[in-house]
């Protein structure tokens, strides 16, 4: 039975532009966020702060404390074993899924990614959600021109890891067509935030920078709008859809670096000769990402629109005392 729905006043990290203010957004849901990590915990603050009931599901019990903070209640839960998932309480409004594979190898990745995928899609078929949410990323693009890519551009990537991540797609989406399997696919860029940041963190350490061609384009979103997104495509995505998420501006690693270099009054990074001994997910690609759809057809806005913004929290937390 579809729920009631209320007006609330929008939340300040998913600002809907002027056509979507006051529209309706859904009364609580019970919500289960699956690998309650980085973006886990914030997703979990955030729809605990809507008034949502948020269950956050990690494998073991070590991490409580956090996920209490956040607002929400710890479960324990691992997607590689299936006996662990019917174990949780009861039946679940939306579903999120933001498990990694913690920089595994190709068999976590197939395991967490793949294996996990198809284990949770059985799990949630005696009692569907509303709503399934699942964080792809957009390594599965695998262009190289620096040509713009958007929902509809092909999903070729080079890499192994870059193929598992095509095929738990696919698992979902045949599973939202042919059993309308209520799955919505998020593609995740280069997220970074408190903590994390990788060319960031290597400009701060002193340590030569970067992958590849410095004019290679990078493809960033912060963590929180990675998790603002997440809560309007449970709010107002359509089931089977695929939405990009990146923020406005993609940026040479080059402009990037020099940007940093500007802000921190340092000399421009010197750049790194080490060629990876194995491909990175997104080293060796070039491309846009454009989340038109997600901005257009959800409604969704940035609060970090550019790494500008974002990075300029960081660096300002750097200069604290
Ligand atoms: N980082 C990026 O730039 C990027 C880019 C695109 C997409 N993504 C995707 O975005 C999502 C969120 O990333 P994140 O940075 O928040 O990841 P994260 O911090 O590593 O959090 C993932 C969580 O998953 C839990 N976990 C790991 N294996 C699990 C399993 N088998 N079953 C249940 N939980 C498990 C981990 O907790 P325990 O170890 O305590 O279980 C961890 O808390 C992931 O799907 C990631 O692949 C990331």
């Amino acid at each position: 039975m579809r729920k009631s729905y209320r007006i609330i006043p929008r939340h300040p990290t998913c600002q809907l532009p002027n056509r979507f203010e006051g529209q309706h957004v859904p009364s609580p849901r019970r919500v289960l966020i699956l690998g309650c990590g980085y973006v886990g915990l914030e997703l979990g603050r955030q729809l605990a702060a809507a008034g949502h009931r948020v269950f956050g599901a990690r494998r073991s019990a070590g991490d409580d404390d956090r996920v209490r903070a956040a607002g929400c209640l710890p479960v324990v839960a691992d997607v590689t074993q299936p006996q662990t998932l019917s174990t949780l309480p009861g039946r679940f409004d939306w579903v999120v899924n933001t498990v990694s594979s913690s920089r595994g190898g190709l068999d976590e990745y197939r395991a967490v990614y793949l294996e996990g995928s198809v284990n949770v899609i059985r799990w949630l078929s005696g009692a569907p959600p509303e709503a399934y949410v699942y964080t792809s990323s957009t390594s599965v693009y695998g262009q190289t021109d620096g040509s713009w890519v958007d929902e509809s551009s092909p999903a070729e990537p080079a890499t192994d890891t870059g193929r598992i991540l095509v095929e738990a797609e696919q698992v979902l989406l045949r599973a939202a067509q042919e059993r309308g399997f209520p799955a919505r696919l998020l593609r995740v860029a280069g997220i970074y935030g408190p903590g994390r940041g990788h060319l960031f963190q290597q400009f701060i350490r002193g340590e030569p920078c970067g992958t590849g061609d410095p004019r290679r384009w990078l493809n960033m979103i912060h963590r929180d709008d990675v998790a603002g997104a997440l809560k309007a495509v449970l709010e107002y995505g359509t089931n089977g859809a695929i939405y990009n998420a990146a923020d406005n501006e993609p940026v040479t690693q080059a402009a990037f670096l020099d940007w940093l270099a500007q802000q921190l009054g340092r000399p421009a990074a010197p750049v790194s000769t080490i060629t990876p001994t194995r491909p990175r997910k997104r080293g060796l690609t070039n491309k846009r990402v454009s989340a038109r759809r997600l901005r257009e057809e959800i409604g969704w806005v940035p609060r970090y629109p550019t790494f500008r913004e974002g990075y300029a929290e960081e660096l300002a937390a750097l200069r604290l005392p």
